[in-house]
C-alpha cells in the first residue's frame, strides 16, 4: 500500500508533469510577454473593419477583429479589444496600454518613428465621398470646397498634399468617420476623404452618396502596429504570412468586404429617414445596447461619492483644525481643484499619469480618481460648513465631559454636520451623475457615449441622445426620491 505522505508526493509529481507538458505546448505564449492575454486597441469607426455590433452582441467586430482573434488563438493568447479615438491609438501603444493596434491603420514614416508595424495585410484605396450627383471625380474637383478627414489618419495628410497643389480646399478633421459622414449628409462639409472599402459601407447605408476612387499620395495599406521592438512582431507575422497562403484573408476580406454581403451589421442599412421625423422604432433594436450603459455610470456615481466624501471630510478636518499649514495645503487644494476645469482634470489624470507614473491607469480608474479627488473639494466646503454650523453648546459640553477630541469629533459633531448637508451631499451626487457623461471622452462606454456610437451606426442622433436623456433623469428622479426617505428617516430619529 502506498504510505499517505507517498501518495501526495506522487500526484505533486505528477501535477509538475502535466504543467511542464501544457507549458511546453504553449511556449509562443509563456516566452513572448509573460502574460496570456493581449490587449488589441482599436477605433470602431470603421466598418467593415471594425465598429460596434449595437444591434447584436454590442461588441466590437468587424474584419480586423476576425484577423486578430485568429492570429490570437494561432499564439495561445486571449484577446482583449479596447477602443480609443484613432488619434490616441498610438499613444496607447507608447504608453503600453496595449499591445497592439488595428484599425485599418497604415504604416507611414511618421508613425514608423514611435511604433512597428507588421506586414501588409489589407490594400485599400482613397476615395471622395460625396452627394451623389455632386460631381467630385478627381482632387481636382475639390477646389473650392470643404472637405472633411479623420483626425490623425493618412487621409488626412494626403488631403494636406493635394491642398498644396489644388486651389483653395478648406480642410475640416473630425474624430471619427462616422461624423464626417454626418457632416456630409447635413451639407457642413462638400466632400470626405475615406478609404474604398469603407466608402463602399457607408454608401450602401446611405443611398444619398456616392464614392469615386482618387489616387492616393500615399499607401493606405492596413498593418498591425506595436511598440517600438515588440517581441510580438515576429509572431504575428508569421501568422499573417501563413493567413495569406492558407487563403485565411482571402476568406475574411470576402466576408467583410464584398459588395453584395449581409454580413455587414445590419444596423448599418437601416431605413433612410426623411425629412423631420422622430421615430423611436429606429433604435428599438439598440436600446439594450445603450441600456447596458447604466450599472457602469452608477457604479461610477457611487463609488466617486462615496471615496469624495471620506477625502471632503479629511480636507474639512485639516481646515478646521488649527494647524496653518495643513490649512493652507487644503486651501489651495480646493482652490486649484475649483478653479480649473473637470474635463481638462480628467484628461490630464488620463493622459499624463502613465507618462509621469509608469503607471497604467484604466479610463474608469482615471475617471474615479478624478471624480473623488475633484468632489472631495467641493464636499470639504460644505462638509467644512456643516461642522461649523454645529451648535458649540455641544463641544463645550463634550470637552468639559473629557472627552477626548476626535471622539467628539467622530460620535457629536460629524454625525450632526452630515444630517445638516445631506440636502447639499445630495446635490453633489446629482451633479456626479450627470458629469460621469464626461468619462465618455476619455472611452469609457456610459449611457451617452453608448447613445452616440448608436447614433454614429444609424446616422441618426435625436433618438439615442433623447433616449440617453430620458435614463439620466429617470436616474436623477430615484436619486432625489431616495434622499428624500433618508432625509425623512433621520429627522424622525432626532
Ligand atoms: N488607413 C488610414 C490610416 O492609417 C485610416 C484608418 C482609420 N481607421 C479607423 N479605425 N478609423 O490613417
Amino acid at each position: 500500500m502506498i504510505k499517505p505522505k507517498k501518495w501526495i508526493f506522487n500526484v505533486f509529481v505528477a501535477m509538475l508533469t502535466i504543467s511542464i507538458i501544457v507549458g511546453q505546448s504553449q511556449p509562443i505564449r509563456a516566452s513572448l510577454i509573460g502574460k496570456d492575454s493581449l490587449t488589441m486597441i482599436t477605433s470602431p469607426d470603421y466598418p467593415p473593419y471594425e465598429y460596434y455590433d449595437t444591434a447584436g452582441s454590442g461588441k466590437i467586430i468587424g474584419f480586423d477583429i476576425d484577423i486578430a482573434n485568429y492570429i490570437a488563438k494561432e499564439l495561445g493568447f486571449q484577446l482583449d479589444v479596447k477602443e480609443s479615438d484613432f488619434n490616441g491609438l498610438i499613444p496607447a501603444l507608447v504608453t503600453s496600454r496595449a499591445d497592439f493596434v488595428m484599425a485599418g491603420m497604415s504604416p507611414t514614416p511618421e508613425r514608423e518613428k514611435s511604433v512597428d508595424f507588421s506586414i501588409i495585410y489589407y490594400q485599400a484605396l482613397d476615395t471622395i465621398v460625396a452627394s451623389k450627383g455632386s460631381n467630385l471625380l478627381k482632387t481636382q474637383d475639390l477646389s473650392g470646397k470643404t472637405v472633411g478627414v479623420q483626425l490623425g489618419s493618412i487621409q488626412e495628410k494626403n488631403l494636406k498634399k493635394i491642398a498644396e497643389k489644388v486651389q483653395n480646399i478648406q480642410l475640416k478633421q473630425l474624430n471619427r468617420v462616422s461624423e464626417a459622414i454626418q457632416e456630409l449628409k447635413s451639407k457642413r462639409i462638400d466632400a470626405a476623404i475615406i478609404e474604398n472599402t469603407v466608402a463602399q459601407g457607408f454608401a450602401q447605408a446611405n443611398p444619398d452618396l456616392e464614392f469615386n476612387v482618387i489616387a492616393s499620395e500615399e499607401n493606405t495599406g492596413s498593418a498591425i502596429a506595436f511598440a517600438n521592438n515588440s517581441p510580438l512582431v515576429a509572431p504575428f507575422n508569421k501568422v499573417l504570412s501563413s493567413m495569406k497562403e492558407n487563403g485565411k484573408l482571402k476568406e475574411l476580406s470576402a466576408k467583410w468586404f464584398s459588395t453584395n454581403t449581409n454580413t455587414l451589421n445590419s444596423s448599418l442599412s437601416q431605413p433612410q429617414a426623411s425629412g423631420l421625423n422622430l421615430d423611436f422604432r429606429r433604435i428599438l433594436s439598440d436600446i439594450p445596447f445603450i441600456l447596458r450603459g447604466i450599472p457602469l455610470t452608477l457604479l461610477f456615481t457611487v463609488i466617486s461619492v462615496f471615496l469624495g466624501l471620506i477625502w471632503g471630510t479629511v480636507l474639512s478636518l485639516l481646515k478646521i483644525a488649527g494647524n496653518t499649514l495643513t490649512k493652507k495645503l487644503a486651501d489651495a487644494y480646493t482652490s486649484v481643484f475649483r478653479g480649473t476645469p473637470l474635463l481638462l482634470q480628467l484628461a490630464l489624470v488620463y493622459y499624463a499619469t502613465p507618462q509621469l507614473t509608469g503607471f497604467n491607469i484604466s479610463a474608469l480608474q482615471a475617471g474615479v480618481l478624478t471624480f473623488t479627488l475633484n468632489s472631495g473639494a467641493y464636499m470639504s466646503e460644505t462638509i467644512r460648513g456643516g461642522i461649523q454650523a454645529v451648535d458649540k453648546g455641544q463641544s463645550e459640553a463634550a470637552i468639559s465631559m473629557g472627552v477626548p477630541e476626535w471622539l467628539m469629533m467622530r460620535d457629536v459633531i460629524l454625525p450632526q454636520a452630515l444630517k445638516n448637508i445631506l440636502p447639499a451631499l445630495v446635490n453633489e451626487t446629482i451633479g456626479l451623475l450627470k458629469d460621469s457623461a464626461l468619462v465618455s471622452t476619455i472611452g469609457v462606454v456610459e449611457i451617452l457615449r453608448s447613445a452616440q456610437i448608436v447614433g454614429a451606426n444609424k446616422y441618426i442622433y435625436f433618438e439615442p441622445l433623447l433616449f440617453a436623456g430620458l435614463i439620466y433623469y429617470i436616474l436623477v428622479m430615484g436619486l432625489t426620491r431616495c434622499a428624500f426617505i433618508l432625509e425623512r428617516r433621520l429627522r424622525r430619529s432626532e
